[in-house]
């Protein structure tokens, strides 16, 4: 039996990690983000889901699909949809576990409508401004539990 079991989202665009505008959001692609992430919870036996999407209904049938499989946390980077979503948000209203949101950059050293987040309503911790590091960090904090 596994120690417990973690979805990892990634909003939109974050399918171009390492090719976007890499002196922001760093050098690193979705597919290393994703190895770090597994490699650690596979060393913590942990279960672990990554989930990219550019489509915020699946993100949304993800957060569904984990309120009834067993997935204990969350760690979401909603990307854009961070400042627009109040569908995520409900979606992530409705999940028991615990919730840690991502940004790779510093969001409030940004333009000002990205210093709004929704899913911050919901989330039990924010992590931004960090880079790869800050999934890292997210993860340690869910495993800790
Ligand atoms: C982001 C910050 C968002 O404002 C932006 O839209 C993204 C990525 C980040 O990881 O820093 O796509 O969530």
């Amino acid at each position: 039996m596994p120690q417990g079991k973690v979805l990892v989202l990634h909003g939109p665009n974050l399918n171009l990690l390492g090719s976007r505008q890499p002196e922001i959001y760093g050098y690193e692609t979705l597919e290393d983000v994703n190895n770090i992430l597994r490699e650690k919870a596979v060393m913590a036996d942990w279960d672990i889901i990554c989930l990219q999407s550019n489509h915020e209904g699946e993100l949304i049938d993800a957060i569904h699909a984990a309120r009834l499989d067993g997935t204990q946390a969350i760690i979401i980077n909603p990307a854009a949809y961070t400042h627009t979503s109040v569908a995520i948000l409900d979606a992530l209203n409705a999940f028991d576990g615990k919730v840690i949101e991502v940004h790779l950059s510093n969001v409030h050293k940004r333009e000002s409508f990205r210093h709004h987040s929704y899913v911050s309503l919901r989330a039990d911790g924010v992590i931004a401004g960090l880079g790869v590091q800050g999934y890292r960090a997210a993860l340690d904090a869910v495993m800790a539990n």
